[in-house]
């Protein structure tokens, strides 16, 4: 068995005891399952295995090196989102036609980079930016392959900050516009338009929005071809969502079988970006309780060592995390909000939460925080980033060590 399990009263990841990785690397700690990156990366390829597909792991959903090389070892690509994620899909081995740039503003400096580099694809969010890599481009006596970005304006049905394809949003471009930009995109001289991409949100749990959007590809493609332009693929971006509460979700297979039959007959290969799906079951967050605290006529608090300098997506987003005590606890069951050390009301990893009544030093996990967790940690009130430890064949290895403060501080005068 692998991922993160009980074996009697205890949680493991991939059969090591998760108390031992606290005791040894201390918390707040974030633990990774190689194995479950593994299985759910090859649970992708596999279903679209009878069509012409790349997967474009997206590093904006846990770009740790570790995890980056991991993925570049099973045969994925990668989709980077700055020039940061270029720099780091470099340093994990990813070479340049594997990587496209995504991104609703990336800079000029960073456009020179990725065609300087050769990436694989621009992303191309507008027309202002078209011309921008066009310029960049004539400039260096080259030619940049594309792809246009659509906003088909199509809605997710996800929370609203995580939704990217409605015409309210900032992302693409939309839909009504596409043809008449790509005719204008023609006469240049410094880019050619060769893919279609859309992504219209994150956790996405009803694919009907997913295969509607790649309807709207698939019949632009059309259009365009008549109009001369050539498409080569699809970007069908990311957003798969995963269970965060043990409910049914939409898995790998069911995905593919929402979107080939929707593609199939266009003959042109696919780009996938997932993140979410690859990566949020296969990490937890470590924290320890640090104190308890009933408020009179209130609630019962337990605080702990991480909060959302660690995780901001409770917070953020109001997002559900399973917590649970590391070893399993025969307490009676108590109602406690489980929130973080911060100077902010909101620095909440759980509300309203039914746990064994916790007592202080006691280590609990906070699951499903592979995705956006780490990557999305701060320093706030000089909190330090958390450690990150990956299990891979029975062995914990450090993929980042904690910060310290002497390294926080060492950039300022
Ligand atoms: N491609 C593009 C162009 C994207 O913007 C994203 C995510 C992905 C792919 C990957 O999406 P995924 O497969 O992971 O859903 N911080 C938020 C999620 C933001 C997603 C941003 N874009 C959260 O914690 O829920």
């Amino acid at each position: 068995m692998t991922g993160f399990f009980r074996q009697g009263p205890a949680l493991v990841c991939d059969g090591v005891p998760l108390a031992d990785l606290a005791t040894a690397h201390g918390t707040p700690l974030y633990v990774y399952s190689g194995a479950t990156i593994r299985s759910r990366y090859r649970a992708i390829d596999q279903a679209f295995a009878d069509y012409p597909h790349a997967i474009h792991y997206a590093l904006k959903a846990n770009s740790t090196l570790a995890i980056a090389r991991l993925l570049r070892s099973l045969g994925s690509n990668a989709d980077a989102n700055s020039g940061g994620e270029i720099d780091v899909a470099l340093r994990a081995g990813f070479i340049p036609p594997q990587i496209v740039f995504t991104g609703v503003g990336k800079t000029s400096a960073e456009l020179a980079q990725a065609i300087d580099l050769g990436v694989r694809s621009i992303n191309a969010e507008s027309a202002g930016e078209i011309e921008r890599i066009d310029a960049i481009a004539r400039e260096r006596q080259t030619r940049v392959d594309i792809a246009l970005r659509v906003n088909p304006d199509i809605d997710a049905r996800s929370h609203p900050h995580i939704s990217t394809g409605l015409k309210t949003n900032k992302f693409g471009i939309a839909l009504s516009e596409v043809r008449e930009l790509c005719a204008h995109v023609r006469a240049m001289r410094g880019v050619s338009v060769v893919g279609l991409h859309s992504h219209v949100g994150s956790q996405i749990t009803d694919l009907e929005p997913l295969r509607r959007a790649a309807a709207a590809l698939v019949q632009l493609a059309r259009e365009m071809r008549a109009q001369g332009t050539v498409i080569e693929y699809l970007d069908l971006g990311g957003g798969l969502g995963v269970s965060y509460d043990g409910s049914r979700v939409p898995d790998a297979t069911e995905y593919a079988n929402a979107l080939l039959p929707v593609v199939r007959e266009t003959g042109l290969s696919i780009i996938l970006e997932p993140g979410r799906q690859i990566v949020a079951p296969a990490g937890v967050l470590l924290t320890r309780v640090i104190d308890m605290k009933q408020q009179p006529g209130g609630k019962l608090f337990a605080i702990m060592d991480a909060g959302m300098t660690d995780l901001i997506r409770p917070m953020l987003y109001d997002a559900f995390h399973r917590i649970e005590p590391v070893s399993r606890s025969s307490a009676p069951e108590v109602a406690c909000d489980i929130v973080g050390p911060l100077c902010e009301s909101s620095d909440t990893l759980g509300k309203d939460r039914l746990v064994p009544q916790p007592a202080v030093d006691e280590l609990y996990a906070v699951l499903d925080t592979g995705a956006y967790g780490s990557v999305m940690a701060s320093n706030y009130n000089r909190r330090l980033m958390p450690a990150e430890v990956m299990i891979e064949n029975g062995c914990a290895t450090v993929i980042k060590r904690r910060q310290t403060i002497d390294e926080l501080l060492a950039l300022e005068a």
